[in-house]
């Protein structure tokens, strides 16, 4: 399957192109996954090979505005990037599924408070708030569920990055993939807490789609991933019915440890960590030892983000003074 052949199921009768308005503008929440996506079924269409459960960090995300321009052109922060640059290519890629060649071009405007590629989800909330203002300037008027499709071809995650609070993206059975897209759940903590341990900046090694892909064909330990993820998505859902802080946070723990687990068994090896990463863990399985409940969970880079309660706020803060603690609801 194609992400051209996606889009004529978005929309039969060609993309609507005309724009409605000067300028199509959105913002989209970045989300962290307390049960990874880790595995591809479809590559080209970005199938997975399991659900996730992602919890959206509302005030760290990419807000983006377009408007037509004689040529493309991105700016990330009020900086105009190189054209050959693997952003804009990236971009310019995606932008390509909804035009004919050479029919017409956007300056895309993207601020963002995140790192890019740092494994810190700014593919995430960058390919939601794009689709979100295509859907602005062309007045598209897309479902939600269309649109977590469309960002979906972008990058997997983005899927799970059109709405705050707690989502889960849908495994699907299909293989033209309209039945794998995400959903809002209905739960809300507001006592809960994500903070971001930001351990090193740099960008990633490997990328998480190569990363993926080299786990799925070389580690022996992926084939247990599919059941640990059912097994896991169940937990996580009684825990946020119930309230259940530890077993929120031992259940994410536990699920990002597995993940990093089936690609430290890849060949050649794949080690996002670096000596701090290890160093914080350490440190939070002290403070649990302690009496501190707090949890961790790690994507495809070094940084951590912990996962604590409002009443723990500060005993954590003591322990990592750089430490970004996060409000969600
Ligand atoms: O959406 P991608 O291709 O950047 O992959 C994201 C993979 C993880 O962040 C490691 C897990 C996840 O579910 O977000």
């Amino acid at each position: 399957m194609k992400k051209s052949d996606v889009i004529k199921l978005i929309f039969p009768n060609n993309v609507p192109t005309q724009i409605v308005k000067e300028i199509g503008s959105a913002y989209a929440p970045t989300n962290i996954a307390l049960c990874k996506y880790w595995g591809k079924r479809d590559q080209q269409i970005n199938l997975p090979l399991t659900s996730s459960l992602s919890i959206a960090l509302p005030s760290k995300g990419a807000r983006t505005s377009l408007k037509l321009h004689d040529h493309d052109q991105v700016t990330l922060n009020g900086q105009l990037l190189a054209p050959d640059s693997n952003f804009v290519k990236r971009l310019g890629q995606f932008l390509d599924l909804f035009r004919m060649p050479h029919a017409w071009h956007l300056a895309v405007d993207i601020e963002m408070n995140i790192p890019v590629a740092a494994g810190l989800a700014s593919s995430a909330c960058g390919f939601a708030a794009l689709v979100l203002s295509l859907d602005d300037l062309f007045g598209w008027q897309l479902s939600k569920k269309d649109l977590s499709i469309l960002a979906r071809l972008g990058s997997g995650s983005a899927s799970r990055s059109l709405w705050d609070g707690f989502v889960e993206w849908h495994i699907g059975q299909q293989e033209d993939g309209m039945d794998s897209y995400a959903e809002s759940l209905p739960f809300t903590w507001s006592e809960l807490r994500v903070g971001i341990l930001p351990l090193s900046q740099k960008e990633k090694p490997i990328s998480s789609r190569e990363a993926m892909q080299r786990t799925v064909e070389t580690s022996l330990l992926y084939k247990e991933w599919p059941q640990k993820v059912m097994f896991d998505m169940a937990a996580l859902k009684k825990a946020l019915e119930t309230k259940d802080f530890d077993l929120l946070g031992a259940t994410a723990e536990s699920n990002a440890m597995n993940m990093h687990a089936t690609m430290l068994s890849s060949w050649p090896p794949i080690c996002y960590s670096l000596p701090d990463t290890i160093a914080a863990m350490q440190e939070i399985w002290s403070l649990r030892q302690q009496g501190c409940p707090v949890y961790f969970t790690q994507d495809a880079g070094p940084n951590l983000k912990l996962l604590f309660l409002k009443d723990q706020a500060d005993r954590v803060k003591q322990s990592f003074a750089n430490l970004d603690a996060l409000t969600l609801f």
